[in-house]
């Protein structure tokens, strides 16, 4: 059985990856700009201030999006462009930015999936303790609701947060901004960014814009034991609690497991749980966003590391050619929390380092990302045809783009971006997606 006729094909993007305009028509900067002007903290010391400068070419990806036969896409609002004081008045030049990519979007019929946040908080409240702060909780609220009454109307599905862990790894381990090095921070920040998501939830019902729905994105990076050594089983449990379950448990299954209160609490870095936090964070979603793109051996074992190193199957950026990642996580949501409601894959693709090969024909020849994607829209279509209720797919990404730490020397892009010009280009993989969406879709 083929996908189904209404599955959605987008790509993905986010504001802080593709937007610059940095400090354009009073958007204040976001704990990434900062971030990325203190040396050492990006490729090169490489900035999101121009990116893909999406803030003044929307139309180029429009353009674009129309020509791959997209009907959908993923993107997000910058918090610091529409709520420059990250509380209080909205910006109306932001506003009026987001509300023409929604009703350009929705003219051509492609559905725009917005997220709320994707790890670009205002500066102005990162100085007030960021999502340390319990008060977090209520800046989001403000800013959800205050998104969902402006543009609830011309968005028919929306995010709270994307990939919460990227709070753990801004304020836990710093290599994300912050930047912060403290666990307890750290599992604050990502306690408190759950609950924050629930007030989302919540504003969104108060508010409940018509035909509109609301979910949340979780990426699933499963551990793979490399042998049947209990050293190895411990492992794989041990990052699975404190890796993707940390946020799956709580929002999809309604508590944190025994495993990682008892574990933080020996630790000394549990967080604090207030009274109302489990409720708000388990409140009903009418979606899950599920970001994949591999999976995590594990092994304490030498050898086992040496044998695998040798005999997997690897990609030129030497990561694991591994498409089960995506029906494994699928099939593995669904049975641990008796998913009732609908999965969109909401990120999955690969990346070059650095430049990638030009063929004869003078366009980018990246097979090694076509094979990436489409092996796992094979495992997709695979779950999908066991009956598991998936219903979109969103290619990362759109375009070669700031890729956090990574700056621009990791290109995710079916199009690349030539830095000088901003001009975007399609990589062969860019051909390869249009003509799969125009099967899929029977156009
Ligand atoms: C996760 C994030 O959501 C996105 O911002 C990032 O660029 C991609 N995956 C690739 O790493």
């Amino acid at each position: 059985m083929p996908f189904p006729k209404d599955f959605l094909w987008g790509c993905a993007t986010a504001a802080g990856q593709v937007e610059g305009g940095a400090l354009e028509d009073g958007r204040t900067p976001s704990i990434w700009d900062t971030f990325a002007a203190i040396p050492g903290k990006t490729y090169m010391g490489q900035t999101p201030a121009v990116a893909c400068d999406s803030y003044h070419r929307f139309d180029r990806d429009l353009d674009n999006m129309k020509k791959l036969g997209l009907n959908a896409y993923r993107m997000s609002i910058s918090w610091s462009r529409v709520l420059p004081e990250g509380t209080g008045p909205l910006n109306q030049k932001g506003v009026d930015y987001y509300k023409r990519c929604f009703e350009k979007l929705n003219e051509a019929g492609i559905t725009p999936a917005v997220t709320l946040y994707h790890w670009d908080l205002p500066q102005v409240l990162e100085d007030k303790g960021g999502w340390v702060n319990r008060d977090s909780i209520e800046w989001f609220g403000e800013y959800a609701e205050k998104m969902f009454r402006t543009f609830g109307d011309v968005v028919p599905m929306w995010a709270t947060v994307n990939e919460p862990i990227a709070t753990y790894v801004g304020y836990a381990i710093g290599a994300f901004a912050p930047g912060r090095h403290n666990e307890a921070e750290g599992n604050q920040a990502r306690h408190n960014i759950l609950v924050a998501h629930g007030k989302g939830v919540e504003a969104f019902r108060a508010v409940n814009p018509k035909d509109s729905k609301i979910g949340i994105v979780i990426d699933i990076w499963k551990r793979h034991a490399l042998t049947d050594s209990q050293a190895d089983h411990d492992l794989m449990v041990d990052e699975d609690e404190r890796n993707w379950k940390f946020y799956t448990d709580p929002v999809l299954g309604g508590r944190y497991s025994d495993y990682i209160l008892e574990h933080l609490e020996r630790e000394g870095t549990l967080m604090h749980i207030g009274p109302d936090d489990l409720r708000l964070m388990h409140l009903p979603i009418d979606f899950y966003g599920l970001n994949v793109y591999n999976r995590v051996p594990v092994t304490t074992d030498r050898q086992a590391r040496a044998d695998y190193t040798q005999g997997g199957n690897f990609m030129n950026n030497a990561s694991e050619y591994y498409p089960k990642a995506i029906s494994d996580a699928v099939r593995m949501i669904n049975k641990m929390y008796d998913l009732k409601i609908p999965i969109y894959v909401t990120e999955n693709g690969t990346y070059a380092v650095g430049d990638e090969p030009v063929g004869p024909d003078g366009i980018i020849c990246d097979d090694d990302r076509i094979r990436y994607i489409n092996g796992f829209l094979s495992e997709l279509e695979t779950v999908i045809n066991e009956g598991c209720d998936v219903r979109g797919y969103f290619l990362w990404s759109l375009m070669d783009n700031f890729e956090w730490s990574a700056a621009y020397n990791y290109r995710f892009g079916i199009q690349s971006l030539n830095r000088e010009t901003l001009q975007t280009e399609w990589k062969k993989s860019a051909y390869f997606y249009r003509d799969f969406i125009r099967r899929a879709r029977g156009l």
